[in-house]
């Protein structure tokens, strides 16, 4: 079940649009048996009326197609099981069982899988819709698979219907090739191998987040939005890490003179990816993350058991072999929760139309202050 709240009234919201961004996290190369099983699907249950959210919450169900194949091992009652003690490194087993005082990893296993973001995806999208009728649109591509990287045009120059198209959703058509290899590569020495990747929201206004409260910095916001993602180990704003060897003057991303009242505050770059003290710039938001090599190998590394600390291999069931391609979409997911929230703090609004007038009003106060305000 899923419960997304704060979105105002009159917002047009179909279950086809959510379906259409679970389908996207289910595909790409690299992908394991269990996606094959899941066909997953957000029945809406509550907030919405004949089409357009009420402004209560919105209830969403996703059924989990697996669960028959589960349902003696996973009973919340009585059951059959068999325990998992062979722990995977890498992975929520050993920390969890600590935590918990569990003798079965699979207590935590199952709870720690990246199933979970069928919901966020199924959440992002109705902040994406709503973002969408805003002007705001997201999208996501990787920038590279294990020691493949991709060499992508400029991000306004990107095609993102190819990139759609793409098994490994990446905008660079010369590599995706190499990439698969990689992935194939990995999966023939029963390996797993992660990647880069790169979240980008077009059509931001300028002034969302604080730069007065560190809580609320949007910058601070979409890392921590995306680092939660399973596997997620880096995070990076902008050019991020490649700025390390750059000087002020090189990195500044420098103020055009405003020619055209409709778009003041052009810039020459978006090095910065978009904020500036914690506040977007009016520039698109542009993150990276780094998503590790997943933890079950069809290999196993070497481990202990957690009854007897002997040494075992460590555990195996299906496992995806790359999870770059769908955690861009998990990731278009964070941002547009993250960026609706912002969103929604500053314009606020009961409905669609009040909420427009609040943005209206004051994108008309967005420009030279001697001019336009
Ligand atoms: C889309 C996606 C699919 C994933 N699939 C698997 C998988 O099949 N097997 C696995 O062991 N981990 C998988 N993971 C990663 C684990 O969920 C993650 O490594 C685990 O929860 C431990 O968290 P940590 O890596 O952040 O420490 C996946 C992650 C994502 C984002």
């Amino acid at each position: 079940m899923v419960i997304v709240e704060g979105v105002p009234a009159y917002l047009y919201l179909d279950e086809e649009y959510i379906a259409h961004h679970l389908g996207r996290r289910q595909r790409g190369y690299g992908r394991g048996g269990r996606q094959q099983i899941e066909r997953d699907h957000a029945h809406i249950q509550t907030g919405v009326r004949h089409g357009y959210t009420l402004g209560s919450p919105i209830g969403m169900l996703i059924e989990n197609r697996d669960w028959v194949n589960w349902q003696e091992a996973m009973a919340s009652q009585e059951g059959r099981n068999q325990r998992v003690t062979r722990i995977r490194p890498g992975h929520a087993d050993l920390p969890g069982a600590m935590k918990y005082g569990f003798h079965d990893v699979r207590n935590s296993l199952e709870r720690a899988s990246a199933r979970e973001t069928a919901a966020r995806v199924a959440a992002g999208a109705v902040a994406m819709k709503l973002l969408e009728e805003f002007g705001i649109k997201l999208h996501s591509h990787v920038l590279s698979i294990g020691r493949v990287k991709a060499n992508p045009p400029d991000q306004g120059a990107i095609d993102w219907d190819a990139v759609e198209e793409s098994p490994v959703h990446c905008a660079d058509s010369d590599v995706a090739d190499q990439m698969m290899a990689e992935v194939d590569a990995a999966r023939e020495a029963g390996d797993t191998v992660g990647g880069v990747v790169e979240v980008i929201a077009e059509g931001v206004p300028i002034g969302l987040g604080s730069h007065v409260h560190w809580d609320r910095k949007i910058d601070a916001k979409i890392s921590q939005a995306l680092m939660s993602i399973n596997a997620v180990k880096a995070v990076s704003i902008g050019e991020g890490w490649d700025l390390l060897d750059r000087w002020g003057s090189e990195f500044q991303d420098v103020i055009e003179p405003v020619t055209d009242p409709d778009r003041p505050w052009q810039r020459k770059t978006n090095r910065a990816g978009g904020t500036e003290g914690g506040m977007t710039s009016g520039t698109p938001l542009v993150a990276r993350f780094v998503i590790k090599p997943i933890a079950t190998l069809h290999n196993p590394l070497p481990s202990v058991d957690l009854d007897t600390g002997e040494p075992v291999q460590a555990h195996f069931e299906r496992s995806d072999v790359c999870q770059a391609p769908p955690a861009g979409v998990i990731g278009e997911a964070m941002m547009a929760l993250v960026l609706a929230d912002a969103f929604m703090e500053k314009f606020g609004g009961d409905s669609i139309p009040e909420t427009k007038r609040n943005f209206e009003g004051y994108q008309a106060t967005v420009g030279p202050r001697l001019r336009y305000s």
